[in-house]
């Protein structure tokens, strides 16, 4: 079951008035997009849902059918400008994002997200990009994967596992997250400790995953657009899960004079919130108001 992260919280930072034209670039499952809908009250209020996966799409076309003032639209959130302009004349005064993938990922897609099932090394959030996570395991070279496991996974010493991985895929080419979950027993050491052996999985699998998204370069590319894109005034909430995520969401609007945070500190799940969805125990959120003129110094 996919509970929706910083439910309340989003939506009380985002400030939704009945009229505005809003957009959910990571529409999931819907739960943020639901709420959202419930505050366009007014007729001439909007909601844009974007997701780049097809499953997705399907799920919020069924479960929003019922909703005239909702459009959903497939496609990454790095091209929020050209995916929204055939769909509003609008301004757009609310944004946000919940980034990473859902809980439905991990469970039900059958696409090796999860390291406790065993399933194809696919991994890409759309499947109709063309590099899968065995692509990248089978073809990528000895630097490239070594630099994402110590960026994106956060992995102190990942050579002697990444050694592994050149040394066998050509008799043994990386085909399900079994063959993954071989070399990770093989290339670290876990000190008997089953909790550290799960969480070496997790950033394994997590720095697989963000490369084969790309998830640090669209999210650059989504953070100037939608910068942009904004109404004078306008709101953009992002919820992130990983420490760089949460810098380059922090420093990019540290750089614009015209936008200033929305609450006072950057919002974090309460206890209960985390006993209920552990998933969320990293969950960031930060919330930004851009400003109608820019400040004087
Ligand atoms: C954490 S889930 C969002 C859950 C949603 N807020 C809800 O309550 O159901 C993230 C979603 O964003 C989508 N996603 C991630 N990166 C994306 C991108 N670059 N462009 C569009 N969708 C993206 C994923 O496919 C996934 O469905």
């Amino acid at each position: 079951m996919h509970r929706p992260v910083l439910l309340a919280e989003t939506i009380s930072s985002l400030a939704i008035a009945p009229t505005d034209c809003v957009i959910d670039a990571t529409m999931g499952y819907g739960g943020h997009s639901q709420k959202i809908i419930e505050e366009l009250i007014d007729p001439s209020g909007r909601l844009i849902g974007i997701d780049q996966d097809l499953t997705s799409i399907a799920h919020c076309q069924e479960k929003f059918k019922d909703t005239s003032n909702m459009t959903i639209v497939h496609g990454n959130f790095s091209n929020i400008d050209t995916l929204i302009q055939p769909l509003t004349s609008k301004p757009v005064n609310k944004i946000m994002a919940d980034l990473g993938m859902s809980s439905v990922h991990l469970d039900t897609s059958k696409r090796g997200f999860s390291f406790q099932k065993s399933e194809p090394l696919d991994m890409r959030m759309n499947e109709l990009n063309p590099h899968t996570a065995a692509d990248l395991l089978n073809h990528g070279s000895a630097e490239k994967l070594l630099k994402i496991l110590k960026e994106y996974g956060e992995l102190n010493r990942p050579d002697r596992f990444v050694e592994i991985i050149i040394s066998t895929r050509k008799a043994h080419p990386y085909l399900i997250t079994d063959d993954l979950i071989v070399a990770i027993k093989k290339g670290f050491y876990f000190r008997n400790s089953r909790s550290l052996y799960m969480r070496t999985c997790a950033q394994v699998f997590q720095a697989i995953r963000m490369a084969v998204n790309n998830e640090v370069g669209v999210l650059t590319s989504f953070l100037e657009k939608s910068s942009e894109l904004l109404a004078p005034e306008g709101r953009i909430a992002i919820i992130t899960f990983h420490s760089i995520e949460d810098r380059i969401v922090k420093n990019h609007f540290a750089s614009l004079p015209n936008f200033k945070m929305a609450t006072k500190k950057v919002v974090k799940p309460n206890q209960t919130e985390v006993k209920h969805n552990s998933r969320c125990r990293s969950a960031k959120l930060r919330t930004y108001i851009k400003m109608t003129d820019e400040p004087t110094a």
